[in-house]
């Protein structure tokens, strides 16, 4: 079993190639059955400062299994709201629960909390990073190719948390990875380093404008909103600019014969993808989302320890 007893999970960095691994097999393995978990009653805090549907019911569902409780910590009925320094609450959670998820705007903020508090703190999702869910997407390529390394995989679209994750993910797994973007939509360019780093001669990482160059050959081609949660006001005129993003049939055909599609949802159907590569035989997004939950059983199991 995969011991990462006590860390926090605040980026994927925060893992070893080996660790990302032992933890997939754990997930495979919890969600066929081969290993059982069921633990005395921890608790998982939930803290939340944006929407969110598959995070919370999947962690909620994961710990209910491995038979853990969960405290949704609603941010406008506690004192978070009212703008308790981190600092504090961070420190007076740490007394109460043995584990808490954050879900924020700031990397900064997940940085704060695991600071303060003993207990492992998981990155939920801030605007830097969505490790958890890439924890889903990895388990998902290795359930349809039977394994990671080697593999293409082809985001496109914005630069944004979850192509940084994927860029960090992809290089731990070995899985060579594209990022296409409009050229001011770039990713950050200390994860891209980073990513290079850790994937050495192992795999590729590469940032490119030309959408169809990017998904040439790739077996996994992914995209998320043009949009996140916070950039709102920006998502009209962004379209255009994204447009020729777009996951559709056209630019599937110039895929890998047996590539798939993921989206880590929620998607906008007629910008980001079309509704028939969503319903298509090639989606994957909804094994992609019901690994959420086996995904980060595994974390939880593996951050609880015995
Ligand atoms: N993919 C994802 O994190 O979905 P939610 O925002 O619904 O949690
Ligand atoms: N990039 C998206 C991901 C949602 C799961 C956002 O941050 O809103």
């Amino acid at each position: 079993m995969a011991a990462l007893t006590g860390r926090d999970f605040l980026s994927l960095a925060d893992l070893t190639s080996e660790e990302l691994s032992q933890l997939l097999t754990l997930a495979a393995d919890l969600k066929s059955g081969k290993v059982q978990s069921d633990r005395p009653r921890k608790i998982l805090g939930l803290l939340f400062r944006k929407a969110s549907t598959r995070t919370r019911v999947s962690f909620s569902s994961a710990m209910w299994q491995i038979g853990g409780q969960v405290l949704d910590l609603n941010v406008q009925l506690t004192q978070v709201s009212r703008g308790e320094p981190v600092k504090d609450t961070a420190r007076v959670l740490d007394r109460y629960l043995d584990v808490l998820a954050i879900r924020t705007f700031d990397q900064a903020e997940v940085v704060e909390f695991a600071h303060y508090a003993d207990i492992p703190i998981i990155n939920a999702l801030t605007d830097q990073e969505h490790p958890c869910q890439i924890l889903a997407d990895l388990l998902t390529v290795s359930e349809v190719f039977g394994g990671l390394e080697g593999l293409t995989l082809t985001y496109l679209g914005d630069g944004n948390n979850i192509a940084h994750s994927l860029l960090l993910g992809c290089a731990l797994a070995g899985v060579n990875i594209r990022v296409a973007t409009p050229p001011d939509y770039v990713p950050d360019g200390d994860i891209v380093l980073k990513a290079r780093a850790i994937a050495g001669d192992r795999s590729e990482v590469i940032i490119i404008d030309n959408p169809q160059e990017a998904v040439e050959g790739a077996q996994v081609l992914y995209t998320d909103v043009w949009a996140s949660m916070g950039q709102e006001d920006s998502a009209e005129s962004r379209i255009p600019i994204f447009e020729p993003y777009q996951i559709n049939n056209q630019l599937l055909a110039r895929a890998d014969r047996q590539a798939i599609v993921l989206h880590c949802l929620p998607a906008h159907r007629g910008e980001e993808i079309t509704d028939d590569v969503m319903e298509g035989p090639q989606s994957k997004v909804w094994d992609q989302a019901e690994n959420r939950m086996h995904a980060q059983k595994a974390l939880l199991v593996s951050l609880l320890g015995e």
